[in-house]
């Protein structure tokens, strides 16, 4: 068997390293594991069988290295194709802050928005359609994506969404191997659905407010997250639309058939309104 050739690296992540590569007379992602285990084996043989357009495709396992699959030509994550025309942004240490949720402190680097930019809100509701999908899809193949965040949400300049990493870290009922990422990961501790409609809420917040539902340290998101629900998108930014804030809220619930209820609720509202 010929391994991939790679061309060049297109990202790094915590346990694997992502190329461009030739494979088969192909132009693919070649996935190079830290660790290429039994695990992650199985893990990928799992999700190999998807085929969704929201999906990248899995293709090929390639022993001692990993794995190849579609390559996703120009992508960027779904944050930065939601801010590509950048809102009324507020510089790091300004206002922003909300006596009722105590201080918010943004990440260095990072600001968050006052008002909501239209171009921002039309370029979210096109990648949500395609995520919930993506999503729908994926649970009925009893799959949980598992990771969903930014970094695993690519979009193109046309705006078409594929997801990745779907599936490989766990899979339903593997509560062993459950590891809630700090930022996107559900209050719960049990994997299910729920938890991606949870980081899929996350993503969104993320998106209407440049900044993250629960701030500070790890201890205290993990805290906070599991007792008091996130300040609403509306009360943080102006002019956030009322189906996108009540999706938000919905989806980080910690009840979950409030969840369920939140994306149902939003595509009903998709088929009788004339949002794009
Ligand atoms: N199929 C793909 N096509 C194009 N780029 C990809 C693909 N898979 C991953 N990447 C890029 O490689 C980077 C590293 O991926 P990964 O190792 O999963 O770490 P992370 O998701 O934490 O960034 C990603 O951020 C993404 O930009
Ligand atoms: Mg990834």
């Amino acid at each position: 068997m010929t391994d991939p050739v790679r061309v060049r690296e297109l990202g790094r992540g915590a346990s694997a390293t992502v190329y461009e590569a030739v494979h088969r007379g192909a132009r693919v992602a070649f996935k190079v594991l830290d660790d290429p285990g039994p695990h992650e084996r199985a893990a990928f043989e799992r999700v190999r069988g998807l085929a969704h357009a929201g999906l990248a495709g899995m293709r090929e396992w390639i022993d001692g290295a990993g794995f190849t699959m579609d390559l996703v030509e120009g992508g960027v994550d779904v944050l930065t194709w939601v801010r590509g025309a950048p809102p009324d942004v507020v510089p790091v240490g300004r206002p922003n802050i909300s006596l009722a949720f105590g201080q918010r402190q943004q990440p260095e680097g990072t600001s968050a928005y006052t008002s909501c930019d239209p171009v921002g809100v039309a370029r979210l509701r096109g990648a949500l359609v395609q995520l919930i999908e993506a999503l729908h899809y994926m649970h009925g193949a009893s799959i949980l994506h598992g990771d969903l965040r930014p970094s695993n949400v690519l979009v193109t300049a046309e705006g078409r969404v594929t997801l990745l990493d779907f599936g490989l870290s766990r899979a339903h009922d593997d509560a062993s191997s459950y590891e809630a990422s700090t930022a996107y990961g559900p209050p719960e501790v049990v994997p299910s659905p729920h938890a991606d409609w949870y980081a899929l809420g996350t993503i969104v917040f993320e998106c209407l407010t440049g900044q993250l539902p629960f701030l500070g340290s790890a201890q205290h998101v993990l805290v906070t997250k599991a007792t008091v629900p996130p300040p609403s998108p509306s009360f943080l930014v102006a002019g956030v639309p009322g189906d996108l804030d009540a999706l938000t809220m919905g989806l980080l619930s910690r009840n979950l058939r409030v969840r369920i209820v939140a994306v149902d609720t939003y595509r009903r509202g998709l088929l009788s309104s004339t949002h794009p």
